[in-house]
């Protein structure tokens, strides 16, 4: 049989063929516009998503045989508020995770609910890209929108809705709402109602390697598949990346170096950080997770390279970078604020350190090591819990540089080993829909089966006590100037 992992992601959404024994047959991808009408916002059309999928699908599916096609499942960007009225329509367009307009909001229920409350509901405290404060923000300055809701979703789970009627969503994407009791696997009452929602307009939860229901038939004619492919629930991406690489279980790490940047662990028992730095999430193989988030990382170079140099050859640009561990450049990559552990919608992208013989090479360097240094600060808040990392799994597009990979393995300090596809999300929810269809006993046999090292970077002992040095100072630049940014910022 044959296996659909639908990666909905912020640039782009890729898809992946998968057959039963882990092959991958095909994927293909479709863009879509994201489009940032005031700085710090951040938004998409769920139509754009839409439309992309069924594109891709019909691609994705045009040479194989389409009667083997099983199961879809996916693995989704998390917290985006999607909104439908009565009648299904998309009420505005979604507000993504990297958006930091609802830091009003966010005040108020961190400071005003309180964060304990937040935290004895939901596990977690508010960022200003989770949901909850963004059905508030709704509620605030657009109270039309608000009055028109009925149904309220994750980027994902609109999808899921579209191909299978099923108004559905799965514990791991769902504890990023703000609105689940994480521990308990259930909508919270409390949370609803600072929210001023009803928990009708929620969707059914369930794990994500549960079916959802089977493809609508109209949907089927028209993509050319069988009435039979199961809808299967799928997973935040993050969640989904970490099946992919085969985070599963106790205690294993995967980094994904996408648009966002994160630190994902996984582990078998409920725990919270008692900081609430670090997301307290449900996992796609049915246990938990701990994860911290920054809101760019890859999307910095990508933002360095592509508008600011003005290239598309990457590689190039990192072959002119000589020595690792001595650049008197850094980088704060707050390009959209930051989210872990600083919580800081203010924040924005800096460099610091330039001189005249500061080349461009420096900066981009800087670049790359800003991004890795900042996922230190909540790889620290993870050893800080008593979590002893010494290895750690990696994908997303950046991981496809090597150099990065380099840079991360000796400023964390940990072995970094490379899975044989890169493909993170895409291939997670392939694994998913493989599981829903009973092809494995449950998703860690999947991952143990499925999954393959191909290499490991280790880290070298100078360098990592080179990189040590810098990090302690790259850990007072945010505090030295983040008093500053809200000047900046605010209008
Ligand atoms: C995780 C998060 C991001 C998005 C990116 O909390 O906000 O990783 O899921 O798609």
């Amino acid at each position: 049989m044959l296996y659909i992992g639908v990666d909905l992601g912020t640039s782009a959404v890729k898809m992946l063929l998968m057959a039963a024994d882990g092959k991958i047959e095909k994927i293909v991808s479709r863009e879509y516009p994201l489009y940032f009408p005031h700085p710090g916002w951040s938004e998409q059309k769920p139509e754009d998503w839409w439309s992309a999928v069924m594109d891709g699908l019909k691609e994705l599916t045009s040479e194989c045989d389409k009667s083997e096609v099983a199961g879809i499942s996916f693995g989704g960007q998390m917290h985006g508020l999607v909104i439908l009225d009565a009648e299904d329509n998309v009420i505005r367009p979604a507000i993504l995770w990297n958006d930091g307009r609802t830091w009003e909001e966010n005040d108020y229920l961190n400071n005003e609910i309180g964060k304990e409350t937040l935290s004895k509901y939901t596990a977690n405290i508010s960022f200003t890209g989770f949901t909850a404060p963004k059905v508030l923000w709704v509620k605030n300055k657009e109270p039309e929108n608000f009055a028109k809701i009925q149904k309220i979703m994750l980027p994902k789970d609109y999808i899921a809705y579209k191909l299978s009627g099923v108004h559905c969503s799965d514990y791991s994407d769902a504890s990023g709402m703000l609105l689940m009791d994480v521990q308990n696997k259930k909508w919270s009452k409390e949370m609803c109602d600072i929210c001023g929602i009803k928990e009708e307009m929620l969707p059914k939860l369930f794990e994500s390697y549960d079916t959802v229901g089977t493809i609508l038939p109209e949907i089927a004619a028209e993509l050319g598949l069988p009435e039979t492919v199961k809808i299967v629930a799928g997973a935040g991406d993050n969640a989904a990346a970490a099946v992919g690489t085969g985070t599963v279980g106790d205690g294993n790490c995967n980094i994904s170096l996408g648009t966002s940047g994160t630190i994902f662990i996984s582990s078998k028992d409920f725990g919270v950080d008692k900081n609430n730095a670090l997301h307290a999430f449900a996992h796609a193989d049915g246990h938990y997770h701990l994860m911290g988030c920054m809101l760019s990382a890859a999307s910095c170079n990508k933002w360095w390279m592509d508008e600011i140099i003005g290239t598309k050859d990457y590689a190039a640009e990192q072959k002119a970078i000589e020595k690792l561990g001595e650049n008197t450049v850094y980088f704060l990559p707050y390009l959209m604020g930051e989210r872990s552990p600083h919580n800081d919608p203010y924040a924005r992208g800096t460099f610091i350190g330039l001189t005249m013989d500061s080349s461009r090479a420096d900066m981009t360097q800087a670049v790359l090591e800003g991004v890795a240094f900042a996922m230190r600060d909540s790889f620290e808040v993870a050893k800080s819990l008593g979590i002893n990392i010494e290895r750690t799994k990696i994908c997303g597009g950046g991981a496809k540089s090597p150099l990065w990979k380099k840079i991360f393995a000796n400023v964390l300090n940990v072995k970094v080993d490379v899975i044989e596809s890169e493909e993170g999300p895409g291939y997670g929810g392939a694994i998913l829909a493989a599981v829903a269809n009973g092809e494995y006993a449950s998703v860690e046999d999947a991952c143990a089966k499925l999954v393959k090292i191909v290499d490991t970077v280790e880290p070298d002992a100078e360098l990592a006590a080179k990189y040590d040095k810098q990090y302690k100072k790259f850990a007072q630049i945010y505090p030295t100037v983040k008093s500053l940014f809200p000047v900046i910022t605010k209008e």
